[in-house]
């Protein structure tokens, strides 16, 4: 199979990625872009995505998931190092621990809707909106701030830190990030600081330093949680803490807010969807899975091989970035009927376990049962509170080639105003 014309950056890709998935799944499942340094590879068909995700001793994380080479550590790591940081970050969002903040993220929903109306006044009236500013944006950004420990005030400067974060992953120029990342850095150290006062001031010890010691007089947050924490005998150093923070920072803001804005977005352009689900409220878990099949809010990350790779008659040298595409995987043929419409019929436990946006293996998305969470409570209380929610004008596309979610997404309700 030769390579066909593929350029992911460019402007039809961008604007809809999934036609071309489609020829690359067919005609061209391992394609070489050379127009970048380094040239990468990108895989799109289900069954080779999940090989190279199962396959952590070949398609190694330690180059980062970048197009770009950038050793990071951490959470961008294979085994061994990788399962003991994992191990930590996990405790922080178990689903018990979890849906303990279901009331809370109700609670913000409601607010964030509150906010909405009131500009334009009550809902019989009408009104318009944007679904990104006014609810998909602020939601997760208040909600990760809230596990973490981060100060109310602090939260429109900690999502301007995490969107530069995002925009620099896809970014040619290496040098992009470094300066946001200090900043980020800078931030995260006063706070641990700040913990650190606290215990010293409650009397407490490093050396007695435990998940016990939270609560009273130290913040009982993620933030706190790791600074305790024991692995392997001693604590995280603060690079590893710094590393950690900023990870969780940017892994959860913006792929939640597109998760939000594509579920609304594909419901709301065919308005008997909206309908269905407002009649059938209890579709919301099938919506939400549904549509991070069909928008994966990360088109796809990146490994790289740590041996020559052939693959489908193509042979990718040691050392070669490539594109596992969870984006084109979901609506691969092969293992999804109909793949390229949004259907609220699906089965449940298939979509579960056979779509991949939120990868799969050891780097399976740790946060993926509270965005779920997220998605599922904001779909509901939007269906009760704006039962008449509709479109209102064009929508427009996040940059980041390797992100797919509604940068602007114009609603009204109520009466209409035109
Ligand atoms: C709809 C929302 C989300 C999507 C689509 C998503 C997607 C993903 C994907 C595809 C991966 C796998 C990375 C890989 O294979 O290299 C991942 C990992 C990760 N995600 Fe998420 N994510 C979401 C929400 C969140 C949230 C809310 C958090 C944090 C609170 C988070 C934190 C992380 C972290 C720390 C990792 C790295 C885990 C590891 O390498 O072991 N994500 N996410």
């Amino acid at each position: 199979m030769g390579n066909i014309d593929y350029d992911p950056f460019g402007s039809e890709v961008l604007e809809n990625p999934f036609p071309t998935y489609a020829e690359l799944r067919s005609g061209c499942p391992v394609h070489r872009f050379e127009d970048f340094d380094p040239a990468f590879t990108t895989m799109t068909r289900h069954a080779d995505v999940t090989a190279m995700l199962r396959d952590w001793k070949t398609w190694s994380s330690h180059y980062g998931q970048s197009p770009r080479f950038s050793v990071t550590g951490c959470l961008f790591s294979d085994p061994p190092a990788h399962t003991m940081y994992r191990r930590l970050v996990q405790q922080g969002f178990a689903p018990r621990v979890v849906d303990r903040m279901e009331a809370d993220i109700r609670r913000l929903t409601d607010e964030l809707i509150d906010a909405m109306l009131e500009r334009t006044g009550p809902p019989e009236s009408g009104g318009m909106g944007d679904l990104h500013d006014d609810i998909a944006c602020p939601l997760p950004v208040l909600v990760i701030a809230n596990v973490l420990g981060v100060p109310t005030d602090q939260i429109a400067q900690f999502k301007l830190w995490s969107d530069r974060q995002v925009e620099a992953m896809g970014s040619q120029d290496p040098a992009a990030a470094a300066e946001n990342r200090a900043q980020i850095d800078a931030f995260f150290t006063e706070q641990l600081d700040n913990r650190r006062a606290d215990l010293a001031a409650a009397g407490i010890a490093p050396d007695d330093w435990n998940e016990d010691a939270l609560g009273d007089s130290v913040s009982d947050d993620v933030m706190s949680g790791l600074l305790v924490a024991s692995v392997e005998g001693r604590r995280l150093t603060d690079p590893e803490l710094l590393n950690i923070l900023q990870q969780l920072l940017v892994g959860g803001n913006e792929t939640t807010t597109s998760l939000i804005t594509n579920l609304f977005w594909r419901i709301l352009e065919r308005p008997e969807l909206y309908r269905e689900l407002r009649d059938h409220p209890e579709l919301d878990a099938v919506a939400v899975e549904e549509s991070l099949r069909f928008d994966a809010p990360v088109l796809g990350l990146y490994r790289t091989n740590t041996r020559e790779v052939e693959m489908h008659g193509v042979t990718i040298p040691e050392t070669t970035k490539s594109m596992a595409t969870y984006g084109a995987a979901n609506r691969d043929p092969a293992v999804f009927d109909d793949p390229e419409t949004f259907r609220l019929d699906r089965d449940l436990d298939h979509l579960r376990r056979t779509h991949l946006a939120f990868g799969l293996g050891r780097h399976f998305c740790p946060g993926a049962h509270l965005s779920r969470l997220e998605a599922r409570i904001v779909l509901r209380r939007v269906l009760e509170r704006l039962p008449d929610l509709r479109l209102d004008g064009p929508t427009t596309r996040i940059p980041t080639f390797l992100l797919w979610g509604r940068r602007t997404i114009p609603i009204a309700w109520g009466q209409s105003h035109d």
